[in-house]
C-alpha cells in the first residue's frame, strides 16, 4: 500500500503552551476514506491545520506522498473544505457556476474571461454533487447542505487527489448528511480520491469507511 501522508513522531503546542498533540504517528494509505474522531478540544482541528501547513510541528514530520510538507508544492492537489459558516460563505450574490469557476483562475490568470471549457469543467463539478440545477443560484440564497456541496464543487475542479473536511456535517438536516456522504464515498470509490473527515456523526457513515482514527490523550488510536 502506498501511504499518502505520512506523520512520525509529531508533536504540537501552541505558543509554547502544554503539548496539544504528543509523538503522534500514524499514516493514510490512497484511497482511504478516513474519519478522525475524539472529544472535543481532543486536537483534531489542529491535525488537519498540521496538515495542510497552516501551522507548524514543534517537532516530528509530516510526509505527503513521500515529500516532506515542507517541500512540497502542490497543494492545488489538496482540497481543504471548512467547516460552512456564515463567515466563509459570500454575502454578495454570486453565483454556484461562479464561485466553482473562481478556482480555475488560479489556472488561467485572473484577468481572461471564462472559456466555454472552463464553464463545461465547472458544470461538470456541480453535476458531480448533484447541484448542477442551482449553477445559476446565488451562493447566499442556498441551504446549508447545499452551500457544503457547492464548497465541494469548487474543490474539485483542481482534480485533487485528497479532501480534507472539518466537521461538513455541522448545522445540515439528516437527508441532506445522507446525500453529502452519498458523494463522498462516491468520490472516494469511483474517483480514488482519499478522504480525510473530522466528525462526530460516526454512526451514519462508519460503513463507508475504510478507518476511523481516534485522537486521545494527544495520540492516535486506530480503531
Ligand atoms: N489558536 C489557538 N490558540 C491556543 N490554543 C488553541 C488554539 N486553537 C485550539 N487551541 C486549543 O488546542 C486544543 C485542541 O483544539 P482543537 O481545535 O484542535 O480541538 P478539536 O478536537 O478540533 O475540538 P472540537 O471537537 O471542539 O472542534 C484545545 O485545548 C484548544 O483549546
Ligand atoms: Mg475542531
Amino acid at each position: 500500500m502506498n501511504n499518502i501522508i505520512s506523520i512520525k513522531d509529531l508533536s504540537f503546542s501552541y505558543s509554547g503552551g502544554v503539548n496539544v498533540l504528543e509523538d503522534l504517528s500514524f499514516d493514510i494509505q490512497e484511497k482511504d476514506f478516513i474519519a478522525i474522531i475524539g472529544a472535543n478540544g481532543s486536537g483534531k482541528s489542529t491535525l488537519l491545520k498540521l496538515i495542510l501547513r497552516e501551522l507548524n510541528p514543534s517537532s516530528g514530520e509530516i510526509f505527503i506522498s513521500d515529500t516532506n510538507i515542507k517541500n512540497f508544492k502542490e497543494w492545488n492537489t489538496i482540497g481543504y473544505v471548512p467547516q460552512i459558516n456564515a463567515s466563509n460563505i459570500p454575502n454578495f450574490p454570486i453565483t454556484a457556476l461562479e464561485i466553482v469557476t473562481l478556482n480555475l483562475y488560479q489556472k488561467m490568470g485572473f484577468f481572461k474571461f471564462s472559456k466555454r471549457s472552463h464553464i463545461e469543467q465547472a458544470k461538470r463539478a456541480l453535476m458531480q454533487v448533484n447541484m448542477l440545477d442551482f449553477a445559476n443560484t446565488p451562493i447566499n440564497k442556498m441551504s446549508g447542505g447545499q452551500q457544503q456541496r457547492i464548497m465541494i464543487a469548487k474543490s474539485l475542479i483542481n482534480s485533487p487527489k485528497i479532501l480534507i473536511f472539518d466537521e461538513p456535517t455541522t448545522g445540515i438536516d439528516k437527508e441532506s448528511k445522507n446525500q453529502l456522504f452519498r458523494i463522498l464515498t462516491h468520490l472516494n470509490r469511483v474517483h480514488g480520491i482519499t478522504i480525510i473527515l473530522v466528525t462526530h456523526e460516526l454512526e451514519i457513515m462508519k460503513d463507508n469507511l475504510t478507518r476511523v482514527v481516534e485522537i486521545k490523550d494527544k495520540k492516535v488510536v486506530v480503531r
